[in-house]
Parts: structure tokens; sequence; C-alpha cells
């Protein structure tokens, strides 16, 4: 089974046709509510792509907690190690989208920051039987660092999306055997200015020497570089007409995860994951927007074939 520890946020999505500068209103063309957070999207992703998962993280006792409940048993997500905390709210996202796709998002964590380390020592056996851990941002660094050294410990293979990064203690790297930076948070974490494959395989490099065994580092629509293991390599990423990047990179994260769980060989892992990525983009939303494995199948075929 696939363990995601993070975080869940309610998504109120609002598009319209520019964002806001700072001090202004602007009118929206539409609204819509979902679910999201970046660990919870990352597990409805994996699961939406056939693999078994486990979520752990804390969501509020209100609406939006319920809603997070629900999403989980239409995916068939095992929620039984999910605490709901009465001591304040689920973590809510407000994320504003333009016309040509571009985003701004403000989160409000919530029950995600209550999350502890304990919660996470309390969920051994879980994690012990784990095929892998994954890890995001979105709650207490203290608790996210706490979860890696544990899962390496008990020797079971850890992946972090460093989202929103922060800068990372020295002696988690050797900690992690995937790490998943985008461009910012590559350059946040290494000082490497990333734009295109060759920096992002020079910040892929920077990783590897502090201690991850893979650094796979997402260029957008530049694709993803692979660098780890004697080994640096580039995957393009399909063509497509976006109209909404929100949560792309944790529905790439869920796709090559549930990728490698199919026991996927890595690079097939990445390039199933950025063809189910891609597809994502060309519909408003996340959770709504996850394809199936079946649609994401017959896009790889539509993209070896063209
Ligand atoms: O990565 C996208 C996610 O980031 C959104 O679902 C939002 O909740 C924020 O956490």
């Amino acid at each position: 089974m696939i363990v995601i520890i993070g975080s869940y946020n309610v998504g109120l999505f609002l598009k319209g046709r520019r964002l806001p500068g700072r001090g202004e209103t602007v009118i929206a063309d539409s609204f819509f509510e979902s679910g999201g957070g970046k660990g919870s999207n990352q597990a409805v992703s994996a699961a939406t792509m056939g693999a078994p998962v486990r979520f752990i993280g804390r969501i509020g006792d209100d609406k939006y907690g319920k809603d997070a409940f629900a999403l989980y048993r239409e995916r068939g997500i095992e929620c039984d190690r999910i605490q709901v905390d009465a001591t304040t709210h689920t973590g809510i996202s407000i994320i504003l989208i333009d016309e040509d796709g571009r985003n701004m998002i403000s989160v409000a964590p919530g029950a995600n920051l209550n999350l502890t380390p304990a919660d996470i020592d309390h969920c051994a056996a879980e994690l012990r039987a784990a095929f892998c851990v994954g890890f995001q941002l979105e709650n207490r660094p203290e608790t996210v660092f706490h979860g890696i050294r544990q899962c390496h410990a008990w020797g079971i293979p850890t992946f972090l999306d460093p989202a929103p990064a922060v800068p990372l203690p020295d002696d988690l790297y050797p900690c992690i055997n995937i790490i998943k930076p985008n461009e910012t948070e590559a350059r946040i974490l290494t000082g490497i200015e990333v734009t295109d494959r060759d920096s992002a395989i020079r910040a892929g490099r920077w990783l590897c020497d502090k201690g991850v065994r893979h650094a796979l580092v997402t260029l957008g629509e530049l694709g993803a570089v692979l660098v780890g293991e004697g080994r640096e390599s580039h995957f393009p990423a399909p063509k497509v007409d976006a109209i909404d990047t929100t949560g792309a990179g944790d529905i790439f994260a869920g796709a090559f995860l549930a990728g490698l769980h199919r026991h996927a060989p890595m690079d097939e892992a990445i390039r199933f994951a950025s063809f189910a990525a891609a597809l994502a983009t060309t519909k408003i939303g996340v959770v709504n927007a996850i394809p199936t494995l079946a649609e994401v199948g017959a896009f790889m075929q539509r993209g070896a074939a063209g």
C-alpha cells in the first residue's frame, strides 16, 4: 500500500478573466468547490490510477472535513488514520484562476498544522508495512522531517514533494529516496536558477550530492529530469492546451507512485505521470481533473502515435 502523510484543504475556486492586483477587486465568472491539499491530491491521484492508498492527516470537525471523508470513501482510500480535530477548521485554499490558466493560491492550513510527530508514531504499524510513504510540506516541518527520518530508519522508501519549499536540514537528504521539486522549489533548495533541462540536471546533481537517491525535477511544459544512481535523463512533456495547472504537480506525484507500485520501471512511471499531469491541465480543478487509468493509457497511445 502507498501511504501519503499530508494535507487536506478544501479548494474554493474563482475563475475570471484576470487575477486581481494588490488592493484590487475583480469580478469572477465562475465559482466551484472541490477537495484539495497537496497530500490529499497525491493520495487521490494514486488511488484513481489504481493503487491501494492510505491517507494520514488531520481535518476539522466541520462540513469540509465530512466532504473529505466522502471523497476518500468514493475513491477507496483507507482513512482510518485520519484524525478529526475539534480545535480548529479543516484546511482551506482560495484559488484564483485567470483565462490563461494562471493561478494564485492562498491557504489557511487549520488542522493540517496540528499533525504532530506523535501522530506519526501512532501509525508505525501502517508505515512499516507500506510500499512507500509520500510527504509534502503543508504540515509542520518538524512533523514531516520526523516522519521521513522514521520511515528511513525502518527501511521504508520515502518520497518528498518539497512543496511549498522550505530549507531542509542536511541530515534529512540521505533519508529521502526520491525528491520531486518543481523549478521554483528546486531553486529554493539548491540556490540554482532552474529554467531548462541543463539547469534542472545541475539542481538534481546538487540534491543527489546531498544524499537523496533520486531527484526528479519537474519543468512544467518542458517535462522533467531524473538524476541519480549514475544517470541523468530528460523526459519531455506531451503538448496540451492547458486551462488550469492547479495541482498538476500533485497529480504527477500520485500517478508516478501508482506507476512504481505497479512495478513499472522508473522511466515508465515518469512518462505515465507526465501524461496524467498534462491531461489534468486541460480541465479546471484538481480532483475532478484527475484522469482515469484508461484515459491516461489512451492519451499515451495517441502521444506515441503522434
Ligand atoms: O498543489 C495544489 C494544492 O495546493 C491545492 O489543492 C491547494 O489546496 C494547495 O494546497
